[in-house]
């Protein structure tokens, strides 16, 4: 079997980090999501990767490589607009050839890891098979309408859904799919999507199979659903020390003070990781807090938090909490007169002040 992850989009939800920056990219617990996705296809034994990139294929590349890191061999296949899922799909064919194979929404996320949905699907006969989870708010997804165990509709984001089982973004197919990805047309928001692909499948008697995922899952592509992927990461971790912490710290719960990293007298309440070369000073960080590589925050509190790479947080009078902070940001107090906010902003940042 090969794999084929998607990592082009805009990620739109997530602005303004993804003005900058592939969405697949940003960390969860001091990891790219996207990281997760190739480990869960190398840990089923699916090591011929094809990674479908758009605008930021740069930073994908950068960032994976050939995949011989991870054990896998990655191809990249350029697709120039993000015309949708399916569109990925269609555009991969040369690449996957008649090979069956895991299509894997780079921003996805499951606890349990795709090994025994794998073994399944290379055990039947089906054509397809799709994961169904029951979520609160089935309107924001694709979702399946079941009859008995059988998937007879699925709708795109429907107004009025006729259940709360969403289809997450980690699929497997043969290849009738590119008979369906070649014959539908796109749909309103002008993609082509994969859920009028599957229902072909089924219009033409194909075999779906439908399994529903007990473990989590989350599509990261909101601040909320990364906080909640990074809580969940950071409790499976153990605590390990590999940089510095004086004497006159504490380190509480558990915690990753990664490589380079320097303690001073801070409070560390974990579940918490802490990136290479960052420095914490003076600081508390609470928990579900993930502090990237090359940071620094100094006489400042921070919890349930991501702050990605080579940020400064200093001297500030209230704690930073449930916050998603970007590259390269600073957050200082004014130092002169007249008292007031300083603020330079992107586009759709949010910002909420005391
Ligand atoms: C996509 C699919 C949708 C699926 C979801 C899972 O939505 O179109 O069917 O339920 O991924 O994450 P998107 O994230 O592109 O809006």
């Amino acid at each position: 079997m090969k794999g084929l992850i998607l990592a082009g989009g805009k990620g739109t939800r997530l602005r303004p980090l993804t003005y900058t920056g592939a969405k697949q990219l940003v960390p969860v617990a001091n990891k790219p999501v996207l990281f997760y996705a190739i480990e869960d296809l190398v840990d089923a034994d699916i090591r011929d990767i094809g990674i479908v990139v758009g605008n930021t294929a740069d930073q994908i590349m950068a960032a994976v490589g050939d995949g011989s890191r991870f054990g896998a061999r990655v191809t990249y296949i350029q697709q120039d607009q993000p015309l949708g899922i399916a569109h990925g799909v269609k555009i991969a064919e040369p690449f996957i050839g008649r090979e069956r194979f895991v299509l894997f929404l780079g921003d996805n996320f499951i606890r349990d890891g795709i090994v025994p949905l794998v073994d399944r699907f290379r055990a039947e006969d089906s054509h397809s098979l799709i994961i169904l989870k029951w979520v609160p708010n089935p309107q924001d997804f694709g979702v399946a309408e079941v009859l008995g165990d059988r998937v007879v509709r699925l709708v795109e984001k429907p107004r009025e859904p006729k259940s709360n089982l969403a289809v997450i973004g980690i699929y497997m197919f043969d290849h009738h799919v590119f008979q369906a990805v070649n014959a539908i047309k796109p749909s309103a928001r002008g993609e082509l999507e994969i859920t009028e692909t599957i229902q072909y499948l089924i219009d033409g008697g194909l075999k779906v199979a439908a399994p529903e995922l007990t473990g989590w899952w989350i599509d990261t592509g909101k601040m909320e659903d990364m906080l909640e992927a990074n809580r969940l990461i950071l409790e499976t971790f153990d605590t390990r020390v590999l940089g510095k912490v004086d004497a006159d710290s504490r380190l509480d719960g558990k915690v990753v003070i990664e490589r380079g990293a320097e303690v001073i007298r801070s409070v560390i309440r974990g579940p918490v990781i802490i990136g290479e070369r960052t420095r914490i000073v003076d600081s508390f960080i609470g928990p579900f807090s993930s502090i990237y590589h090359d940071c620094l925050v100094t006489n400042s509190e921070v919890e349930h938090s991501i702050v990605l790479e080579n940020s400064v947080i200093r001297d500030l009078d209230h704690r930073i909490a449930d916050s998603l902070i970007g590259r390269n940001v600073e957050i200082n107090r004014s130092p002169c007169k007249p008292k007031s906010y300083r603020l330079m902003l992107g586009d759709h940042s949010k910002v909420g002040l005391l």
